[in-house]
């Protein structure tokens, strides 16, 4: 276990009778890792994240979180190999194929968070078409970061901002922290109040800047596909009792 983490059991607890983070982070990080142990290509690691993916984002919503924020592709993991690109973008096809056609009874409300145009046509249609028919649910929110960026973010919410300002709708003395926080890809919903990461890294590689000014991280040193809902439980107990000051007392 990373420093983060203490030696809590996980067994025993109910975890929806402790407090939970409203909005959950996840970094699925460790594919790769994942699969160079068992001396296998990359993209059979990519094929296990997802199913971790799969059976995390299904306990999250279970247990009553209510935006959950996966960390699926960055702006800079287009520096990969082509090969692994597209064995990733093969990955992200599956499942949103499969959410349309399995999922049509689902209480979760998808939504991609980052610049959504750079993927192929196809793909970025399989985006849009699941968010139209799973906008109006009820359930979780669950963002879903690809091609995402916390820098490229903030430059998106600078250039629509300065375009309000360049139109007369604001002055820059309107400008705040609250005008920001309605102009990146999460507005509207709450920051996020706790981040984890496994595969043991101690950094956040560009997710989430602006929104984790005050979340509480957790690093787990196990790898992605390995992840499993003990492991999360275990996380959660321990975000229950730690103590969020907000710069207060
Ligand atoms: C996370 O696993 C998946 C993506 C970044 C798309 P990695 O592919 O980064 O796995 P490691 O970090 O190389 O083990
Ligand atoms: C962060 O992981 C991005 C995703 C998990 C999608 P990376 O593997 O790309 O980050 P670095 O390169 O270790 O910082
Ligand atoms: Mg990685």
């Amino acid at each position: 276990m990373g420093i983060f983490s203490n030696n809590t059991t996980e067994k025993n607890i109910d975890i929806t009778k402790i407090k939970l983070p409203e909005h959950l982070g996840i970094i699925m990080d460790g594919n790769g890792r994942w699969a160079k142990k068992r001396g296998l290509p990359r993209s059979a690691g990519h094929s296990a994240g997802a199913k971790t993916f799969r059976t995390i984002t299904r306990y999250c919503s279970d247990i009553g979180i209510k935006h959950l924020t996966l960390y699926a592709f960055s702006t800079e993991n287009w520096t990969r190999p082509p090969e692994e690109v597209s064995a990733l973008m093969k990955y992200f096809k599956d499942y949103l194929e499969e959410a349309l056609r399995d999922f049509l009874d689902d209480t979760v409300k998808i939504k991609f968070i980052g610049d959504i145009s750079a993927f192929p046509d196809e793909l970025r249609e399989l985006m849009e078409e699941n968010e139209r028919v799973s906008k109006d649910r009820s359930g979780m929110v669950l963002n879903l970061a690809m091609n995402y960026g916390g820098r490229s973010e903030i430059v998106y919410a600078c250039r629509k901002i300065a375009k309000m300002a360049a139109n007369g709708e604001i002055s820059p003395e309107n400008i705040d922290e609250k005008l920001i926080s309605d102009n990146i890809y999460t507005a509207g919903q709450p920051d996020p109040d706790f981040i984890i990461r496994p595969s043991g890294e101690y950094r956040t590689s560009n997710f989430l800047l602006w929104q984790s000014a005050y979340a509480e991280y957790y690093i787990d040193d196990v790898l992605w596909p390995d992840y499993t809902k003990e492991h999360l439980n275990k996380a959660l107990l321990e975000y229950s009792k730690r103590n969020r000051r907000f710069g207060g007392v």
